[in-house]
């Protein structure tokens, strides 16, 4: 008998006996457990697509990785946290308390993010942020544990204010929903336009998520500026470019925006987004190999075209699986999981993008114009841009 058909006959002798369970708990802990990913995301309201393009991206850049994270399987948990920032920390915890996740991928809404920033700075779980700018998150409030991905609120319109005066629109009115994100936005478009010599007239706002502009679009009308900056996103967005043009503002007062004002949005709003110039981190229109097979792929995947949420989803993916390798799966040797992401280069279909000190992408912001239904780049606005990470300090 051949050592190998001993090993097998004396295994199969003991199954069937009161060894056998013993033998199966010898395997099953041999076998390292799955990794366990948690999505909290918006599946409904108004953020509800991104979320959708969020998760879509993140399987996508597992899926290349042969479906695995550091060698070991991936089970999935999610929960819709419907942009409620009062729901956001019950919410975090049936990931963090009841699913025990090893990863919690999350969010979109800066609220939101405020309450998965606390159960994660309070539980220790890796927190990765495939979108929600909140300027918290990287900077009084960072954390060894918390990793961003997409952008602070205020880094694409940090962009928005030289490119504005270059065309010579000197007076602006702001206007946004009022909140965190809205609030972060106009942190940096205060900054950039005054510094390129502008004059910001008046700040209008309205609660997220109402989508009712008439008496806003009413009073632009009136105060007649040079032209009008904006933060809007997801299915808001398309109403306020729809709302704009039905006001008769568009051709008449130029509209300009973070780009998510344009993410994703393009069939909904129509013609009436033609022309409108944004400010942000990626473009569909990037003329590079990795984009244009990171856009085939998707396509051929998810039967639509990905936007900036899926590429910051996908990039959540690589860069997890970049940490994940280095420490060969075992998310537990925090030391060396944290160096991995903190010292990661992400080959992004945006451009490759690196980790700052405070855990926020450092990354090219692009000038576009909405031209024949698509997000085209027309400039670079500003080159490896930073956030300041103002006031973070690491423990
Ligand atoms: C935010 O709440 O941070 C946000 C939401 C949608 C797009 C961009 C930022």
């Amino acid at each position: 008998m051949t050592s190998r058909r001993l090993i097998l006959t004396r295994g199969a002798a003991l199954v069937g006996t009161a060894s056998s369970s013993l033998l199966l708990s010898g395997i099953a802990r041999a076998q390292p457990a799955k990794v366990r990913v948690g999505f909290m995301l918006p599946y409904t309201g108004t953020y509800a697509q991104l979320g959708v393009a969020i998760e879509n991206g993140f399987r996508m850049a597992i899926d290349e990785q042969g479906g695995k994270l550091g060698g070991r399987e991936i089970e999935y948990f999610k929960v819709d946290d419907e942009s409620e920032p009062s729901k956001a920390i019950e919410n975090a915890n049936k990931l963090v308390q009841r699913d025990k996740v090893d990863v919690l991928v999350g969010t979109v809404h800066s609220g939101v993010q405020m309450g998965i920033q606390k159960v994660a700075r309070e539980s220790g779980v890796l927190s990765l942020i495939p979108n929600a700018g909140v300027l918290a998150a990287t900077r009084s409030l960072c954390a060894p544990n918390v990793f961003r991905t997409s952008f602070t609120n205020s880094q694409p319109t940090l962009a928005l204010g030289q490119p504005m005066v270059a065309r010579g629109h000197k007076k602006a009115v702001w206007i946004t929903w009022k909140y965190a994100a809205g609030d972060d936005a106009f942190e940096g478009f205060k900054e950039s336009y005054t510094k390129a010599g502008g004059t910001i007239i008046k700040e209008l706002g309205l609660p997220f998520p109402q989508v009712e502009f008439q008496a806003l679009l009413t009073e632009i009308a009136a105060l007649k500026p040079d032209a009008v900056a904006c933060f809007f996103a997801g299915g808001g967005a398309a109403k306020f470019i729809r709302d704009y043009a039905a006001a008769g503002l568009k051709g008449k007062i130029p509209l300009y925006g973070s780009g998510f004002l344009t993410e994703g949005v393009l069939q909904a709003a129509g013609p009436a987004a033609e022309g409108i110039i944004t400010t942000l981190h990626y473009s569909d229109s990037l003329n590079t190999p990795r984009n244009h097979t990171f856009r085939l792929d998707y396509a051929k995947t998810f039967r639509s075209q990905p936007d900036v949420y899926a590429v910051q989803g996908y990039d959540t993916g690589l860069l997890l699986a970049q940490g994940a390798n280095a420490v060969k799966g075992d998310l537990n040797n925090k030391a060396v999981l944290y160096k991995a992401l903190e010292g990661a280069v992400i080959d992004s279909p945006r451009g490759k993008w690196t980790m700052s000190k405070a855990h926020n992408p450092v990354q090219d912001i692009y000038l576009r114009q909405v031209q024949n239904g698509e997000n085209k780049v027309i400039g670079i606005a500003a080159k490896a841009l930073a956030d300041s990470g103002a006031g973070c300090k690491m423990a």
